[in-house]
Order: C-alpha cells, then sequence, then structure tokens
C-alpha cells in the first residue's frame, strides 16, 4: 500500500486544490493532507486564512479521495509529519518545485503543476474588487 502525504493551506477550496488532491491519490492507494494552522498560514502568507482551521480540515477531510487530515503547525515539522505518517511520497505543487527535496532521503518527492488561472489571493483580490476583473 502506497501512501501519499500533502500539505497546504487549502483557504477558499477551489478546483486547483480538488485537482492536486485527486492527482497526488492517484499516486498512490492513501492519501494523508497536513492543513496549514491559522499561525502557520498567518507566518507563511501574513493573513489569516477566511476559513478557520477547523473548518478547512472538515473540508478536507469530506473528500472522497482525502484518506486522513492532520494540522500542520510548524514547516520544519515536515520530515517529522512524513515519518510518523510512514509517506511513501511527498507531492507538491509546483510553486514549490525543487524546495523539498531535502526530504528525498525520507520518501519520494513529485511535484505536480498547477492548475492554471485560479488561486485563494485571486479569488479574494476579485470579491474584494470585483471592477478589477
Ligand atoms: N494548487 C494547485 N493549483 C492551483 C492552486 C493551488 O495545484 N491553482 C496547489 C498548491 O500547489 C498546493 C495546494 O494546492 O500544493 C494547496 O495550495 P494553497 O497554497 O493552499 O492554495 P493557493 O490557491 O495557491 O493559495 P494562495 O493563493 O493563498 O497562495
Amino acid at each position: 500500500m502506497k501512501r501519499v502525504i500533502t500539505f497546504g493551506t487549502f483557504d477558499i477550496f477551489h478546483v486547483g486544490h480538488i485537482n492536486i488532491l485527486e492527482r497526488a491519490k492517484a499516486l498512490g492507494d492513501y492519501l494523508i493532507v497536513g492543513v496549514s494552522s491559522d499561525a502557520l498560514n498567518m507566518s507563511k502568507k501574513g493573513r489569516n486564512p477566511v476559513y478557520s482551521e477547523a473548518d478547512r480540515v472538515k473540508i478536507i477531510s469530506s473528500l472522497r479521495c482525502v484518506d486522513e487530515v492532520f494540522i500542520e503547525h510548524s514547516l520544519e515539522l515536515k520530515g517529522e509529519y512524513i515519518t510518523t505518517h510512514k509517506a511513501d511520497l511527498l507531492v507538491m505543487g509546483d510553486d514549490w518545485a525543487g524546495r523539498f527535496d531535502e526530504f528525498k532521503s525520507l520518501c519520494d518527492v513529485q511535484y505536480l503543476t498547477r492548475t492554471p488561472s485560479i488561486s485563494t489571493t485571486e479569488i479574494i483580490e476579485v470579491v474584494r474588487n470585483p471592477l478589477s476583473q
């Protein structure tokens, strides 16, 4: 049984998120998702997520392609999360290309092409300023 792990904030869930999760699952048998905590998102992206970590975990847990969800509290713990969850493969979007190569000693690492033209940041912009479209 091949275990796949991926990480992300998954705020304002959109089609780019489901695309990467379905593709990650298709690369193995069991998909584990680390959802960034509110505090981690603040430190990574400089803003509070629109949806709370509890709501983001609930949404991700409800997906057919997802088998297990946990909250990622720190970027520094990535190696430990990979080991604890016995992951065989780490999947990330290619906005992170090369940045997780250090974990190749723990598991395979694969970067998948992002879905074009959609991101949480863009959705927030459009909702905030609809005339900019
Ligand atoms: N992702 C993707 N295609 C998109 C947007 C996101 O494949 N169009 C992937 C990212 O590469 C990552 C995962 O979805 O592996 C979670 O990304 P996240 O940062 O939560 O979503 P973004 O929409 O990129 O958020 P933001 O705009 O806040 O950076």
